[in-house]
């Protein structure tokens, strides 16, 4: 459900013409649609309501301060993985006590910066991890709440690069090493143990992987309160799937009923870290085509955004819906929709059946909300692409286009080469 659709064949962003919005801002660009974006918390959110939980949006799948602002003003918190990430969630006004805190690489500064600011919890990946934490706590006199990301080793079933939860992943801590280190952790001065965390994967379209993954949580928990360590949260991490082009992945609500099913008895605050299911539909990427041309029977769309904007297709062959911006009654044509990088592989669509667009004409690349801008890069020295917003029939410039000056900021000239 989104709300990106043609009024008298022009796309809009709910009553936005995008071509509008280009004629401002120029090409490429990110579009958002506030609306979508709004009820798709609210849908996640509300779909929990019956137990008790706190929605950490993953500000890695858009971490665009006003983009995090909406969810935080609908009491969201933010699942970080890094300080940039936290820094990011402070000054969009997060609470503090709704962040969580995961990665298998946390750095000395960002675990300090964490605690400084008194997150709810570290997401805790590896023994050597919880020594750390323990240790900057113990010399800044204060106690780190943790839980430990462990690794169920379920399959997620999802695209073999996104998926966390395995036991080859390097993700976690193996399930059945976990009691073990609960046990390490209860005797540790500075760390206080609250919850049991995993995050099986991403663009996950089946329940039962879940359900697998809180199966085996559930055990866990029994087993350490069994051992008397108090255990509060229960974060079973994001991952629920979205439809770019056939799958039909499970509703929100009924995502939410299979959790519930199993949760009423387990006394816990739930933990969700949804991010792609929020923003991936609520997003697109709008390019203007520059040139076409045939080379040895292959049609090739050349458009002014590439993978240095939009990495998903390239890095995953993954399908993104073209859709012209004005529809005009085309005829379709097999085509690869390429962007101006120097790399073979960067491309948008491959082998697609598009509609004919020709020279100067505008597209939308479709589901490009989540993971779009937030990977993209300077690459082949291109400016980063400004985002907008639009609400109630307005738009919004959230982040400006990057200037030439931007690309060497930060440089420095040795005197030697003066
Ligand atoms: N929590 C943790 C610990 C994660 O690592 C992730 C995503 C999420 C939550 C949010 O997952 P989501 O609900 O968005 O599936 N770049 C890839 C996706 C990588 C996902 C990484 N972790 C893509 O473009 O498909």
């Amino acid at each position: 459900m989104h709300y990106f659709h043609y009024i008298d064949d022009q796309l809009c962003c709910e009553d936005v013409p995008v071509l509008s919005v280009a004629q401002a801002v120029g090409t490429p660009f990110y579009l958002y649609s506030h609306r979508t974006l709004k009820r798709h918390f609210e849908v996640f959110d509300s779909a929990f309501k019956d137990i008790p939980h706190i929605i950490c949006f993953s500000a890695k799948a858009n971490s665009n301060g006003a983009i995090l602002r909406i969810f935080i003003n609908e009491g969201s918190g933010i699942d970080i993985v890094s300080g940039g990430e936290l820094y990011r969630a402070l000054e969009a006004g997060a609470d503090p006590r709704k962040i969580v805190y995961s990665g298998v690489g946390k750095r000395e500064e960002e675990i300090r910066y964490a605690l400084k600011s008194d997150i709810l919890m570290f997401n805790v990946e590896s023994s050597q991890e919880l020594e750390a934490i323990n240790e900057y706590a113990g010399r800044m006199g204060v106690v780190a709440r943790i839980s430990l990301r462990v690794n169920p080793d379920v399959d997620p079933m999802t695209h073999p690069h996104i998926s966390t939860g395995m036991k080859e992943n390097k993700f976690g801590i193996d399930i059945n090493k976990s009691l073990e280190e609960y046990r390490h952790a209860e005797r540790l001065k500075h760390i206080e143990v609250i919850g049991v965390d995993c995050h099986i994967g991403s663009q996950i379209t089946q329940i039962a992987p879940f359900i697998d993954a809180l199966d085996r949580l559930k055990e866990l928990i029994a087993s350490l309160r069994n051992e008397g360590v108090g255990i509060r949260y229960l974060d079973l991490g994001g991952g629920l799937g979205i439809t770019y082009d056939q799958e039909t992945p499970p509703h929100p609500a009924d995502y939410a009923k299979a959790i519930m099913d199993r949760a009423r008895d387990i006394d816990c605050t739930f933990i969700f870290e949804p991010g792609r299911v929020i923003v991936g539909n609520a997003g697109i990427l709008v390019s203007e085509v520059l040139y076409t041309k045939t080379n040895a029977d292959k049609r090739f769309v050349i458009v002014d955004a590439g993978m240095n904007d939009l990495l998903r297709p390239s890095l995953y062959d993954s399908y993104h819906k073209i859709q012209p911006v004005e529809l005009k009654g085309r005829k379709s044509i097999l085509s690869d929709v390429v962007g101006p990088i120097c790399e073979s592989g960067d491309y948008l669509a491959r082998g697609r059946a598009i509609p004919g667009l020709e020279r100067g004409e505008l597209m939308a690349v479709m589901s490009a909300g989540a993971y779009g801008f937030s990977m993209s890069s300077n690459y082949n020295s291109r400016p980063r692409v400004p985002e907008v917003l639009v609400k109630d029939g307005m738009f919004y410039v959230i982040r400006s286009r990057e200037t030439l000056a931007d690309l060497a900021r930060g440089e420095s000239i040795p005197d030697f080469l003066r």
